[in-house]
């Protein structure tokens, strides 16, 4: 453990409003009941409002805007201990479509944050991802550390790679207090229905079939939203400025073992699903080491029985079907317009 502990009263969240960061402002409103949280969101087609249905006023505010709108950020820094940076265009599929929207919000919306924490000397954590580090072949016994190389495959993953170095060069350069956490595959509730798991739970809800794309065997390192949340809290608070730390759950799985669970779980058969186009530049396989977050913060992972916490997921979509359902059908339209 680290002596110095940051103890912020009042936090901005952006991307508050989407899967991860939703799940962490639930969680901090949980568990740090002295903090006030403020959540930044542009409510794309990944944010919704109600993923923060619930949350009292007095613990909450909520505010609809951009994160390259230089003076409302600059407004909200102003006012805050800290940032806890998770917007971000998030999915790989839509990035080998459009790259756009991902320069501009994953690289200059980083950019935009980053100068206002300098100019207000605001401590910033910055949420990325394992896929900066690339991909590790199937049969390679390794797993990314903090050492690891970046090697970024996808307009996606080249984004958050930027990001990084921009805010690793901010460190240097000009002082900024930030840290960076790369974590894993998540699930859990409030995720888009454009996602792995929650595609193939309501694929199957909808009696569409679930779709796995090349040959299957892709395997991601899959972790709950709410252990990512606290490894977040844990670096925000206890983490070494300057630091990267990278968060897992040892959870690998390839992406047939996944869809066979889910499968099994509604009830259908091992082989009701179709296999579909292969994502090109698919990253074959991601794992993680979170030994260093670990023994130097003493994080560790709640949701360790994959197939319990699929289980509540499942249970979850099952429960929510006025959340996902009216957003389903122009998904999957996206999908099929690209033979996925
Ligand atoms: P998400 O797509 O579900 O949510 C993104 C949120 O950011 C949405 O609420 C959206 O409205 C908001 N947003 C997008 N552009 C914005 C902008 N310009 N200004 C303000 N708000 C904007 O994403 P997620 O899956 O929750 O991922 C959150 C973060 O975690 C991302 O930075 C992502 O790279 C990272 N990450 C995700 C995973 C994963 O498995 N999903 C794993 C590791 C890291
Ligand atoms: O590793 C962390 C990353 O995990 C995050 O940085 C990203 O924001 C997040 O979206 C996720 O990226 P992936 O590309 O791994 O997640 P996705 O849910 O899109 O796909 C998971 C795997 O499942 C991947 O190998 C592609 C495959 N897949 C996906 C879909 C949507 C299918 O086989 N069928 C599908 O229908």
């Amino acid at each position: 453990m680290t002596d110095q502990v940051f103890c912020p009263n009042h936090i901005v969240v952006t991307g508050g409003a989407g899967f991860i960061g939703s799940n962490f402002v639930h969680w901090v409103v949980k568990n740090q009941p002295q903090v006030h949280v403020t959540v930044l969101d542009a409510l794309t087609y990944a944010g919704n409002r109600e993923n923060l249905a619930g949350i009292p006023d007095s613990r909450l505010a909520f505010v609809h805007g951009n994160i390259c709108d230089e003076e409302l950020v600059d407004r909200l820094v102003a006012n805050t201990d800290a940032v806890v940076h998770f917007a971000a265009e998030s999915h790989n599929d839509n990035s080998i479509n459009d790259p756009t929207p991902f320069l501009r919000t994953n690289v200059q919306g980083t950019y935009v944050l980053l100068q206002a924490c300098r100019k207000h000397d605001v401590r910033f954590h910055h949420i990325s991802t394992d896929e900066v580090y690339g991909d590790l072949a199937l049969d390679d016994p390794s797993r990314f550390t903090e050492s690891t190389p970046y090697n970024p495959s996808s307009p996606y993953s080249s984004t958050k790679a930027s990001s990084d170095m921009l805010v690793r060069a901010w460190v240097r350069t000009f002082g900024v207090r930030a840290t960076i956490s790369n974590c894993s595959n998540n699930y859990g509730p409030y995720q888009h229905v454009e996602k792995f798991i929650p595609r193939q739970i309501t694929n199957l809800l909808c009696g569409i079939r679930p779709k796995l794309y090349g040959d299957g065997l892709n395997v991601r390192d899959w972790i709950h939203a709410e252990d990512h949340s606290s490894a977040v809290w844990c670096i925000l608070t206890q983490g070494r400025i300057g630091e990267t730390y990278l968060i897992g759950a040892d959870g690998e799985r390839s992406n047939i073992q996944v869809l066979r669970a889910i499968l099994e779980a509604m009830g259908a058969g091992p082989d009701d699903f179709d296999w579909v186009r292969d994502r090109p530049g698919h990253d074959r396989r991601y794992a993680i080491d979170s030994t260093k977050l670990r023994t130097e913060l003493g994080w560790q992972p709640k949701h360790t029985d994959f197939s319990q916490g699929l289980a509540q997921t499942i249970q979850w979509y099952r429960e929510h079907q006025g959340w996902w359902r009216p957003v389903k059908e122009a998904t999957e339209a996206r999908y099929a317009a690209t033979g996925q």
